[in-house]
């Protein structure tokens, strides 16, 4: 916090308002929503209508080899570490118009009301829009932000396929050609602090009448792929005791995993959100079946021991078929530095907005962030918790309230050189 009283400039409401609206068109399903995943056109569309914004205004930008984009406000000592920003603009199939969106618009805020008040900071801004953090498209999320981290090889994220079997490289040349003006940095980037804006995606801050969450850390997170290999056989004359009908070891076993995993608290969160079964013809006993397991929790042991426990479920021979899994993505609970937490608390303060300490249930870039630099996150809330789903809603006045206590922090933090 700085020690004389600082002009903290005042952002522009309606602006930030308006260039949701205009983001939100890029994708738009058409049910309210956005489907703009990752090194997709409209991912693509949508980097490219944030850097006419940014060519506008003379920042430089730049991405690296995993396709993160940083743009580049110049403070008065371009030598020190910058203080860095943003979120991803890549969204899921059915995703909503502020997932991601609402952290890179407010820290594009932030740096445009810095320049409306004529203020030099003593840092460098840098707004960063992380590549493919939903993982949807390519999996595992939080992509580019791991292999900036070094948490996940470049070439391993490089040869992740698509269900047409397009890789993240080619998608990624397809983006760069679009991306005219944009220059090129090696991987790696860090700077002095990290913060990141981002809707709940749940429903306490509502529930609550919250304005803001300080959030202090990400619970633990571990998405895994369960291949199970059955044999293809006539629906019609193929009688059950001969059967190796992968679906049928499917149910099996995520009858054993649901009893295994049973949390009578609700703590843990276990999804399967991809389920393909091949060949996937009516008249044909499956012979192949993948999942994905994504599997949370705030403890790290829990969570291990239950990742162990899958792993261990999801091996051998279930109903005859071939049982195999795994692991795309393991990451423990991460905790953010109080200093940047107090940050966000004195400026929410100042503004008068509610707020309360909180962790993330859902994952973000700041959990590879925090590997490299000092992260901190804040929330605002969403309507009824509402996420990756096309109904999500956020109040025009709560997303400037957000944005106004992020520009404020980003600021304290951009104006000390030490
Ligand atoms: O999956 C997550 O937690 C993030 O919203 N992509
Ligand atoms: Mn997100
Ligand atoms: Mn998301």
């Amino acid at each position: 916090m700085l020690d004389t009283p600082h002009p903290y400039p005042v952002i522009n409401g309606p602006r930030v308002i308006e260039r949701h609206q205009s983001m939100a068109a890029i994708g738009a399903t058409g049910r309210g929503g956005v489907n703009r995943q990752a090194l997709s056109a409209e991912d693509t569309q949508a980097r490219r209508l944030l850097l006419s914004w940014c060519s506008a205004r003379g920042y430089a930008s730049e991405i690296d080899p995993i396709g993160n984009l940083f743009i580049r406000r110049i403070g008065k000592r371009p030598d020190l570490p910058p203080v860095m920003t943003g979120s991803h603009l890549d969204s899921q199939p059915t995703g909503g118009n502020y997932d991601g969106v609402f952290g890179v618009l407010a820290g594009l805020e932030a740096l445009e009301s810095i320049d409306d008040a004529g203020l030099e900071t003593e840092r460098s801004i840098e707004l960063v829009v992380w590549m493919n953090e939903e993982g949807s498209r390519f999996a595992p999320p939080t992509m580019g932000s791991a292999v900036s981290a070094g948490s996940m090889s470049l070439e391993t994220a490089l040869g992740v396929v698509d269900v047409e079997g397009i890789s993240v490289r080619e998608a990624l040349d397809g983006q760069l050609a679009a991306l005219k003006g944009v220059g090129r940095r090696p991987l790696g980037s860090t700077g002095h602090a990290y913060v990141e804006a981002h809707i709940e995606q749940g429903p306490v801050l509502e529930a609550e009448r919250q304005k803001i969450g300080i959030v202090t850390g990400i619970q633990g997170i571990c998405s895994l792929e369960v291949d199970i290999t059955g044999f293809e056989a006539h629906a019609g004359t193929t009688p059950s005791r001969s059967r190796q009908d992968a679906f049928v070891a499917a149910m099996v076993l995520l009858e054993r995993l649901r009893s295994e995993l049973h949390d009578p608290e609700d703590v843990l969160r276990f999804t399967v959100g991809r389920f393909n079964v091949l060949p996937g013809s009516p008249n044909t006993v499956p012979g192949h079946v993948t999942f994905t397991i994504d599997l949370r929790h705030p403890g790290a042991d829990h969570m291990q021991r239950c990742c162990e426990t899958i792993r261990k479920l999801a091996s051998g021979t279930i109903e005859r078929c071939a049982v195999s899994s795994r692991l795309l993505l393991r990451s423990d609970p991460v905790q953010f530095a109080p200093w940047i937490a107090e940050e966000i608390r004195l400026a929410a303060a100042r503004h008068g907005a509610p707020h309360r300490i909180m962790i993330s249930g859902a994952t973000h870039d700041s959990r590879y962030a925090s590997c490299k630099m000092p992260t901190g996150m804040l929330f605002i809330p969403c309507e009824k918790g509402i996420s990756h789903n096309e109904a999500e809603k956020v109040c025009p006045d709560d997303l400037t309230i957000g944005a106004q206590v992020l520009s404020d922090a980003v600021c304290a933090l951009a104006q000390t050189a030490k």
